[in-house]
């Protein structure tokens, strides 16, 4: 048996090696292609192997995560840094020329106080992480930045990924901007928006007559047979992942360099999710922040919830679904890090909650008329699950709590399109509108 692997030009050397980055392909990896990066690890035997094109354990198939000899770090080295997520390149698997390579320089988006929001749902303190600002809309810019470096580290001719819609616009983009052929997949009864969000910058779309799980299941296949093909989110999917962290550096950073006690995150394949709890780990880590509880909340759609079932029967298997929601971004059935994301919020003592469609298209109203942040149906659904926690006595409404809003409501415009409208149409005259009550 041999672990899946894909044929870019860098090959395994072995777990002897772990910080040896070499190819007995022809291609050698650059010194500091990976920065502080040391290896590859097993998340479930901690089989060690070099970095490189992996993604699952050649001895048990489990998932490969980035390990890191991190070297002292600062907060006054972080702030010098530029005003996105390579501030924090000390931290991630880049080189220290990052910036120097043409991307779409994601990250340091707002964190919003919401008054407002927080009056609405009896809560004292609540701020908004707005990652709808990132350069295509969504925090796939984040790490669509990371595989990014990777597949140019090994040297990929094909950048590409199976998408639920985000992904695929950002990976479009970036490939655009570094001038790399891009491929991207999605599900073909994707929303039109997202559709033409990815197809202005690649002429590579390919809709699938499929749902996520079908067309990710093609990319592995494709992975498999062609050479040179970078699929962020399959081969090269440790490096890819490790974007997110930096949603949870700047959350610390921008509260003062310290934690939240709560935080919401939507989940799909469950990637972000725990991320985010690494991200505050590493700090603790590096005394960056004070070590304090803190607890993560996951949020799904009800359609589309296997998380939050399995974490409600309190089992640890996942049973995939087929997804029916008009979430569609978080439209993943069988989520590859579902498991990790249970384990991150049973120990911290969070709770993964699902909601009905309806409460999606509450949720997007609620911030749009609360805090004025339009999001998508991923966020519709973290915020309807946020009011969830709240009402049901899940969340601490006294302690301070962070919601992330990872998408742009203009790439979901139909899910909202018949709950809100003019209230009135009228001819260009004073007396027609007063006769309107407004
Ligand atoms: C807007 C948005 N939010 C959240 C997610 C969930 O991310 P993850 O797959 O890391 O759980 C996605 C995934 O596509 C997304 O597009
Ligand atoms: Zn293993």
């Amino acid at each position: 048996m041999s672990a899946p692997s894909i044929e870019l030009s860098v090959d395994n050397v072995g777990a002897e090696q772990p910080t040896a980055p070499v190819s007995d392909q022809g291609r050698t990896l650059r010194p500091g292609a990976f920065g502080n990066a040391t290896n590859l690890a097993c998340r479930e035997c901690g089989y060690q192997v070099a970095l490189g094109p992996h993604y699952a354990c050649s001895e048990c198939f489990g998932p490969l995560e980035v390990s890191y000899d991190f070297p002292a770090v600062t907060r006054e080295e972080i702030a010098a840094g530029p005003p996105n997520i390579w501030r924090y390149k000390a931290l991630l698997p880049v080189p220290d020329d990052i910036e120097q390579s043409p991307n779409m320089e994601p990250g340091f988006t707002r964190l919003l106080e919401a008054r407002n929001l927080a009056a609405e749902l009896g809560m004292t303190k609540l701020w908004v992480k707005d990652d709808s600002t990132n350069p295509t809309n969504s925090f796939k810019d984040r790490v669509v930045a990371c595989a990014l470096s990777a597949a140019t580290e090994f040297g990929a001719k094909v950048f590409a990924c199976p998408s639920t819609g985000n992904l695929a616009n950002a990976v479009a983009a970036a490939g655009a901007r570094a001038g790399i052929k891009t491929v991207v997949f999605i599900p073909s009864n994707l929303e039109k928006p997202k559709q033409v969000n990815s197809a202005v910058y690649t002429d590579s779309l390919v809709a699938v007559n499929g749902n996520y799980d079908d067309v990710n299941k093609l990319a592995s296949e494709i992975a498999g047979e062609q050479e040179g093909w970078a699929f962020v989110n399959v081969n090269v999917r440790p490096f890819y992942a490790e974007g997110s962290k930096t949603l949870g550096y700047e959350i610390a950073e921008q509260l003062g360099w310290r934690l939240p006690d709560q935080i919401v995150i939507p989940v799909a394949s469950g990637s972000q999710l725990t991320k985010v709890d690494k991200a505050f780990q590493e700090l603790i880590a590096l005394g960056l922040v004070e070590d304090k509880p803190y607890k993560v909340f996951g949020a799904q759609a009800t359609g589309c919830s296997p998380v939050s079932v399995a974490y409600k029967a309190g089992v640890d298997a996942i049973r995939p679904v087929k997804p029916d929601t008009i979430a569609k971004s978080l439209a993943i059935g069988n989520p590859a890090d579902g498991i990790y994301v249970l384990d991150v919020c049973r120990r911290t003592g969070g709770a993964i909650e699902d909601i009905s469609d309806d409460e999606v298209r509450e949720g997007i109203l609620l911030l749009a008329r609360n805090e004025g942040i339009f999001t998508e149906t991923a966020g519709g659904t973290t915020v309807g699950v946020l009011k969830k926690l709240v009402e049901t006595g899940q969340l601490d409404r006294t302690a301070e709590t962070v919601v992330i809003n990872t998408g742009m409501g203009l790439k979901t415009l139909d899910a909202v399109a018949d709950s809100v409208g003019a209230r009135a149409t009228i001819e260009p005259s004073y007396d027609a509108f007063v006769a309107t009550g407004i």
